[in-house]
């Protein structure tokens, strides 16, 4: 290793390029790994949301879950997932294959990781890719599973999964279809050393009403979703001081005039960069148009985008994921109700795959991640420090899990992790308990559950109240 980082800094000295003044005695300084990997928003790897599962991809830290007493049991899980590692789309493709053809054709540049893109490098990406699920993705979910299962035992267990009593719901898409089944995979696989799933058909329903809400809320495809003046805020962004800085730094390492180098062809270049590590695991030489501070800025745009089309820029955006928010909370009352009549609950576990776009509407209405100032095109400097951050909340494989415990009595608790990492629900804060009662978050949620009636909220026009 001492031999390796030798060689590195001898070739810098040469270059004179900085990108290799890493150091790889943390994994956040590994030279196999992108720099500005921390920053590609929805584009990102869980692993950076987590990095010590780059070390053991199937760790847990069941310390960081503290119920308040031993005697405390899981009765019900559920978990909201995102699809994993994918392929980009067509769109993206087209635009990946502009850039690479901008930089073929005209870039002079001296820097040796430009002569790799331009003799090594070949652009393999095609527009049938059309956002599949990748081998990478695959192995997200599997891994998952595996690492759900290790976190919550008696819980999603052999038994119960054999039972039944595990059930799948999942969106139309093929990436999603394919994570459900991957998930599947990942629990069967590790448990078919003590039985045989051969003959188990374990079923999935397929939700769009419920995964994929967005497509079908009126009001919000109207007023948002086909509506370029709501990203006003990026667009501006986008066109903003930063951005041209970011752009200029580009078209300066490429050695290419300034005019060529749009936003849409960073974006590009930000895209190749993270797929190619999303999928291959290689810090690709697309990576070097970027240093930290160009990611910073990239992901403040990514940011923005989310910001105002999925999450609280709108209300509309949280509101649309309404039919989500009481199907999960209509099923954990009927876990409630079912343990409480000494039943045993008939849906221990519910896994639910979607999109980002199913998540972050969701996490929104529920009120995480929520700063106190608004993401505007101006306000990059004063946000450094925020929580909206899409990077840590939606990489591929993102997930919201709720468990809900009996404490023993009537003492029921519910414990919410985003990405495996317990947090704490906006309100309830100033508990000492780290696992709040499901009835103070019923309590805090009582206008919602009373309300946010998908029909209405997606309604164009509504009519007067009477
Ligand atoms: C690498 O990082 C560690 C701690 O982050 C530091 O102690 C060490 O001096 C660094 N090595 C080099 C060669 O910079
Ligand atoms: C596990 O979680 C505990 C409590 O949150 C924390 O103190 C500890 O550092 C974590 N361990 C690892 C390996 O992340
Ligand atoms: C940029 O390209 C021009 C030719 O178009 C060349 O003369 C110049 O040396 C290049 N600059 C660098 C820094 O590579
Ligand atoms: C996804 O599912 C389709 C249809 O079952 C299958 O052809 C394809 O190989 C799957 N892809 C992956 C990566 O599992």
């Amino acid at each position: 290793m001492t031999s390796f980082l030798c060689k590195i800094f001898f070739f810098t000295a040469i270059t004179g390029s900085s990108w290799c003044f890493r150091n790889d005695s943390s994994p956040e300084e590994n030279p196999n790994i992108p720099v500005i990997a921390k920053y590609f928003g929805t584009k990102g790897r869980y692993e950076e949301v987590n990095p010590y599962l780059i070390r053991d991809i199937l760790a847990v830290n069941r310390s960081s879950l503290q119920p308040p007493s031993p005697q405390c049991r899981e009765i019900h899980l559920t978990a909201i997932i995102r699809h994993g590692t994918r392929y980009p789309t067509s769109k993206n493709v087209k635009k990946m294959e502009k850039l690479y053809k901008l930089v073929q054709s005209s870039a002079r540049g001296k820097d040796r990781w430009l002569h790799e893109i331009l003799t090594q490098w070949t652009m393999w990406y095609t527009e049938d890719m059309d956002g599949r699920l990748v081998q990478k993705g695959v192995e997200d979910l599997k891994h998952l599973a595996v690492r759900l299962s290790k976190l919550f035992p008696t819980i999603i267990s052999e038994e119960k999964l054999r039972g039944g009593l595990i059930k799948f719901i999942t969106s139309s898409k093929h990436r999603c279809v394919n994570s459900t089944l991957s998930f599947k995979a990942g629990l069967t696989e590790m448990w078919v050393a003590y039985f045989s799933f051969a003959d188990v058909e374990f079923q999935h329903a397929v939700n769009d009403a419920l995964m994929r809400f967005f497509d079908k809320c009126t009001k919000f495809v109207q007023e948002v979703d086909n509506n370029p003046s709501a990203l006003t805020e990026m667009d501006k962004f986008t066109q903003g001081p930063e951005m041209v800085r970011v752009q200029q730094k580009i078209a300066d390492r490429l050695n290419v005039s300034y005019h060529l180098i749009t936003y849409d062809m960073v974006e590009a270049a930000f895209y190749l960069c993270a797929y190619e590590f999303a999928i291959k695991t290689e810090n690709s030489p697309w990576c070097r148009l970027f240093d930290e501070i160009d990611g910073q800025v990239m992901e403040y745009a990514l940011d923005l985008k989310q910001f105002w089309k999925r999450g609280y820029g709108y209300d509309i955006n949280s509101k649309s994921s309404c039919i989500l928010f009481h199907d999960v909370f209509s099923r954990l009352d009927k876990a409630v109700n079912e343990h409480h009549s000494g039943q045993a609950v008939n849906e221990a576990v519910t896994v639910q795959v979607g999109h980002a776009e199913t998540l972050l509407p969701l996490l929104t209405l529920l009120g995480f991640f929520k700063d106190s100032e608004t993401l505007t095109s101006t306000n990059y400097a004063s946000q450094r420090e925020r929580s909206f951050r899409t990077s840590r909340m939606l990489p591929y494989a993102a997930n919201l899990v709720l468990v809900l415990f009996d404490c023993g009595g009537r003492d029921i608790r519910l414990q919410p992790l985003v990405n495996e990492q317990p947090v704490v629900f906006p309100g309830l804060a100033d508990q000492q308990e780290s696992m709040p009662l499901y009835e103070d978050i019923k309590r805090q949620y009582a206008e919602l559950l009373n309300g946010c009636d998908y029909e209405t909220v997606c309604e164009l026009f509504k009519p007067a109240e009477p």
